[in-house]
């Protein structure tokens, strides 16, 4: 690292900003409880310093991504005997390009889908690259914590009985809290009217290898579910895995073809073989070590007075994943974005923050030392409690779906300006708009813009929540008619 830190002040290394920032960074990285999951490669095996030599290209004796026959066949074959899946495929652009193939695979241009409007952005994409109609379902609400969760069965029955031609639905599970949904109901809802069921498991890699973790896609009966690997397993970022059911492998690997590289890094994928073989191998134990220490992390937390959210519980939500730490700070009359400061100083890095809350990422790869670095830095935060505590006000989340003008594809095709927010009304939208967090859009790509919408981001934009899909000058992208 010195050698590293003395290149730094030589003056190619400043001619390169990415690569000296990310120097700087890791010379002086807090502890992170975020992804990607092998947390700096706590577990990787000992060749990692080879890796440079294990970026290769499809020379004799590897495979081919696109058409595989050999190692990456073999290795596909073994993730998806390890996930409970007909087929695995890898893929090297994250879940995002997972749920784009899935999607692409599923539905024609014209068909319903089903979407709750707390779904990632990906699935937007994904909709724009299908062609498919959304047919929006709000998720809950939890008023007492100010927390979106999860559609409830009832929604989806009610959705399906307004559309009884809907092709499919694409959900969540777990989501960035690690709350999951009624999946197992959603699955045999849908089932009754043949509509498919696709899961974005993004967040969800590491719950086939522990019983005591909520159930896998795989398990609930999804048709096809994409995983990303470096979220919650020891692999590098951008890895995922897309599993599909028998029924549908053809189709898929035909759009896999189309979306991946023709050169992926067998870096990444290598990662993949290395996850899965890491999980099938010592995940069990390592998750069950995992689990015992978080259980007594959260009993030393909740003695300094944090609320961990245990035992949350709500109708709508089947379980939540005991590996995501998540700390109400709002107790404190701290917000999580000020929480999630004072951790950085103490040393400790979240993953995310919310107006109440910080989310934690806890992977195979954290020991038991590093959970204590973290009780004596929520030691810290706890001290630097406000006098004066107390809930900070909710956001305005309207339950409205806007009314939709044009499909997210057809949107998406048509020239776009830009003109301010305040002026918006009767416009229709060019992009994704709303609030983060929560990060779910108010208006989607084809929705008519209203004044009660716009008064509403305004009003808690005025009150510090931050926008997405806002530009310069409080401009925002509309459809150009
Ligand atoms: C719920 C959810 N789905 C999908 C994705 C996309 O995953 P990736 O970053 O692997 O492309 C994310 C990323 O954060 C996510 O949170």
């Amino acid at each position: 690292m010195a050698a590293h830190l003395d290149l730094l002040n030589g003056d190619i290394f400043m001619k390169m900003p990415l690569v000296s920032k990310l120097i700087e960074y890791i010379s002086n990285q807090p502890l992170p409880f975020h992804m990607p999951g092998h947390k700096g490669g706590r577990l990787f095996p000992d060749e990692l310093p080879r890796l440079p030599l294990m970026d290769l290209t499809e020379v004799p004796g590897l495979d081919n991504l696109q058409a595989p026959s050999g190692v990456i066949r073999q290795a596909q074959q073994l993730a998806a005997e390890a996930f409970g899946s007909d087929a695995c495929f890898f893929l090297v652009n994250g879940s995002t390009s997972g749920i784009h193939i899935m999607m692409m695979a599923s539905f024609l241009p014209g068909d319903k889908v089903l979407i709750p409007r707390n779904s990632h952005k990906s699935v937007w994409g994904g909709l724009v690259l299908s062609g498919a109609n959304p047919v929006y379902i709000q998720p809950k609400y939890d008023k007492d914590r100010d927390l979106i969760t999860h559609v409830s069965p009832k929604a989806v029955k009610q959705a399906l009985e307004k559309n009884p031609d809907t092709a499919g639905m694409v959900i969540t599970n777990p989501d960035y809290y690690g709350l999951c949904p009624q999946l197992v109901k959603i699955h045999r809802i849908l089932g009754k009217s043949g509509a498919r069921l696709l899961v974005d498991e993004a967040h969800g890699a590491h719950l086939a290898f522990h019983p005591d973790l909520p159930p896998s896609a795989g398990r609930c009966g999804a048709d096809m579910w994409v995983q990303s690997a470096h979220k919650t397993l020891p692999a590098f970022t951008q890895s995922a895995y897309l599993h599909v059911r028998k029924q549908y492998v053809a189709r898929a690997a035909q759009v896999h073809a189309v979306m991946q590289s023709t050169s992926p890094s067998y870096l990444l994928m290598a990662s993949l073989d290395w996850a899965r073989a890491c999980m099938q191998e010592k995940g069990r134990e390592k998750l069950d070590r995992l689990l015992g220490i978080i259980s007594r992390t959260r009993e030393e937390l909740k003695k300094l007075g944090l609320d961990c959210m245990e035992n949350y519980s709500r109708p709508e939500v089947f379980m939540a994943d005991p590996t995501r730490l998540v700390l109400d700070v709002s107790g404190l009359g701290i917000t999580g974005f000020e929480g999630e400061k004072i951790l950085r100083q103490a040393g400790i890095q979240a993953e995310m923050a919310d107006s109440r809350r910080l989310v934690l990422i806890c992977t195979i790869a954290d020991e038991k030392e590093h959970f204590d670095k973290l009780i004596e830095a929520c030691r810290f935060l706890a001290q630097n409690k406000r006098k004066k505590s107390g809930k900070p006000a909710n956001l305005t989340i309207s339950r409205e779906i806007p009314k939709q003008i044009l499909s997210p594809r057809e949107a998406f095709e048509r020239d776009k300006e830009l003109i301010p927010l305040k002026e918006a009304k009767g416009r229709i939208c060019g992009e994704l708009l709303g609030l983060y967090p929560p990060g779910i859009p108010r208006f989607c790509p084809g929705e008519l813009i209203d004044s009660q919408g716009i008064e509403e981001l305004m009003e808690n934009q005025s009150r510090g929540a931050e926008l997405f899909g806002i530009k310069e000058n409080q401009m925002i992208s509309v459809v150009v008619e």
